[in-house]
């Protein structure tokens, strides 16, 4: 029997399909390829992009580097949730070297083809896979991990106390996690209800305070938020023009080729402005450290 959570993540699957197998694509999957660069810079990278396969830099969806702010050392095992187009299984790959494993979970057939293809380009296949699975019943043994990663994945999880348990269950004693991911607070009802901003991240993310008690909860220790960054105006209109609004009205829709009715919500005539005001202040991208003891 398919269940509404099921609905909602063959949801989130097709847009992510449109994202990254559509050429000039920036619907349901965050921006029009012109922003995506930006994107990718205010998500907090740096150097460590310099290196990797262009594919894998130019797909990213994240809202946040969570490698930035973990210890990963050399032989290490790490999982990425959600790992999209494989920048930060790259990323990881640098850090724990080819006497650790780095292994990318996810859902979605056309972005799992895409990390292959990249981690192949980057020369790591030894130590780096993709496995096809939900991110709410991780294909991990139990206690074989010593880093949880994920960016911007969480949010989009229709269960997400179970992600928070499975995070516990796959970590080894004294396994720690990095999660970059999207909070809210007091999301006004007509931006909940989007089903595009649901597929970009902003509609079924939880409070901050959920967040950090789902994972006490699931038995997680030391949790805490090393990085949040609350978005602003400009930032929130470019995110509400790019899901929302239709391609008749929207310029960047027009450019793009993307965004048809079906995709995004069809809303018409947005008020974009109006709506990033009712916004400001309740989204933001934070990053979540907690520990298995
Ligand atoms: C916002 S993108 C992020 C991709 C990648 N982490 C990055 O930073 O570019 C979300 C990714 O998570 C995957 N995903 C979403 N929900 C999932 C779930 N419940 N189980 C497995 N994968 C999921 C999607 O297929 C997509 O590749």
């Amino acid at each position: 029997m398919t269940t509404r959570q099921d609905e909602i993540r063959s949801h989130v699957s097709e847009s992510y399909t449109r994202a990254v197998t559509t050429p000039g694509a920036g619907c349901c999957g965050g921006m029009q390829p012109a922003q995506k660069g930006v994107v990718v810079r205010s998500a907090g990278y740096g150097r460590e992009l310099n290196d990797l396969p262009a594919d894998a830099v130019e797909n990213s969806f994240g809202c946040g580097n969570p490698l930035a702010f973990s210890e990963v050392r050399e032989g290490d095992t790490v999982i990425d949730l959600g790992s999209g187009a494989g920048i930060d299984l790259l990323i990881a790959a640098k850090k724990t070297g080819p006497t650790g494993r780095v292994i990318g979970i996810d859902m979605t057939d056309a972005m799992i083809e895409r990390a292959r293809g990249n981690i192949a380009a980057a020369g790591v296949s030894d130590y780096v896979e993709v496995r096809k699975g939900l991110i709410e019943s991780l294909p991990v043994e139990s206690g074989t991990v010593d880093w949880v990663i994920s960016n911007c994945v969480i949010n989009l999880s229709p269960e997400k106390d179970r992600v928070f348990a499975e995070i516990a269950r796959v970590l080894k004693p004294g396994g720690r996690m990095l999660v970059s991911d999207i909070v809210v607070e007091n999301l006004p009802e007509e931006l909940r209800r989007n089903q595009a901003l649901y597929n970009s991240c902003v509609a079924g993310a939880i409070s901050e305070k959920d967040y950090l008690d789902g994972l006490r909860q699931a038995g997680m220790t030391d949790v805490q938020v090393r990085t949040r960054h609350i978005y602003d105006d400009v930032q929130l209109e470019a995110l509400i023009e790019s899901e929302i609004v239709e391609p008749s009205a929207a310029p960047a829709a027009k450019s793009g080729g993307c965004c048809a009715p079906s995709c995004c919500g069809g809303s018409g005539d947005v008020d974009v402005a109006q709506m990033a005001r009712r916004a400001r202040g309740k989204i933001a991208s934070i990053s979540v450290y907690a520990r298995k003891s």
